[in-house]
């Protein structure tokens, strides 16, 4: 059975929360000193939803996202997934954590040139054990679902921007993550390119058990979201800017 597609597509019956983040801090140090960057955040994402995080650049996006996707460790706080803690310590966890339930979409797309739309996709299932056949299927089921089945073969440099973002968008969803984190995704494509990925996104959050984070400077996508929240001083909040 495909893992993409044998769940109802109907919005999830109650939200559950599905990640609690609490208390999430974590600090740089540089040369000019230490600098807080996240402060106090506490965040609850729930199946079902598109949750669209906003703020300016600088603010501790990025970094909010690599501790919610686990590939960064907070200095202080709590993470579950699912009701499970996440142990920062434990790399076998992490990994297993972010190889069945997570996958990343970002602003460049960062697809490798030489290898065509299908094998990019492919790439993000190596890390399973699966054999070669399934994997060419999963590839191309997730490139069908962002309606580039067609360009299969193609190599980044021959597809538009919005395309690369879908080819970008296949790999991160192939291997049927929870979760899916994005930061600024949209961010170097048109108007009409954003709006399509994002309603590829609404769409993969319908999906049972799923949830999306959005990382955006975009206003009209973040306004479409579920919900929103700012980053602002640290802290994650509702409410106005
Ligand atoms: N690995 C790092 N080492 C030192 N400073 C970092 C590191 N990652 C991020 N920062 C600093 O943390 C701040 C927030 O960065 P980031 O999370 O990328 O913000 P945003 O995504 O909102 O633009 C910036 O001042 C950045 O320089
Ligand atoms: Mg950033």
């Amino acid at each position: 059975m495909n893992p993409l597609t044998m769940d109802p597509v109907s919005p999830a019956p109650a939200a559950q929360p599905f990640i609690e983040a609490r208390g999430l801090r974590k600090s740089f140090q540089s040369a000019a000193g230490g600098e807080t960057v996240l402060r106090d955040v506490n965040v609850s994402v729930r199946t079902g939803e598109v949750l669209a995080i906003t703020a300016p650049s600088g603010a501790g996006k990025s970094t909010l996202l690599k501790i919610l996707g686990t590939l960064q460790a907070p200095d202080a706080g709590t993470l579950t997934y699912g009701g499970v803690a996440v142990d920062f310590r434990d790399q076998r966890q992490l990994a297993r954590l972010r190889a069945s339930r997570i996958g990343f979409v970002f602003q460049r797309f960062n697809l490798i040139p030489f290898l065509d739309a299908r094998e990019n996709v492919e790439l993000a299932l190596k890390l399973r054990a699966m054999p070669q056949r399934q994997r060419h299927i999963q590839a191309l089921d997730a490139l069908d679902i962002v309606g580039l089945a067609h360009k299969c073969r193609a190599l980044p440099a021959t597809l538009s921007g919005g395309e690369q973002q879908r080819v970008a968008l296949a790999r991160a969803i192939a291997g049927a993550p929870s979760l899916l984190l994005c930061d600024e995704p949209t961010g170097s494509l048109g108007q009409d390119a954003g709006q399509r990925i994002f309603e590829l996104l609404q769409s993969f959050a319908q999906l049972h058990d799923r949830a999306v984070v959005l990382v955006t400077h975009n206003e009209s996508l973040a306004r479409q979201a579920t919900r929103r929240l700012y980053l602002h001083d640290g802290c994650l909040q509702g409410g106005a800017p």
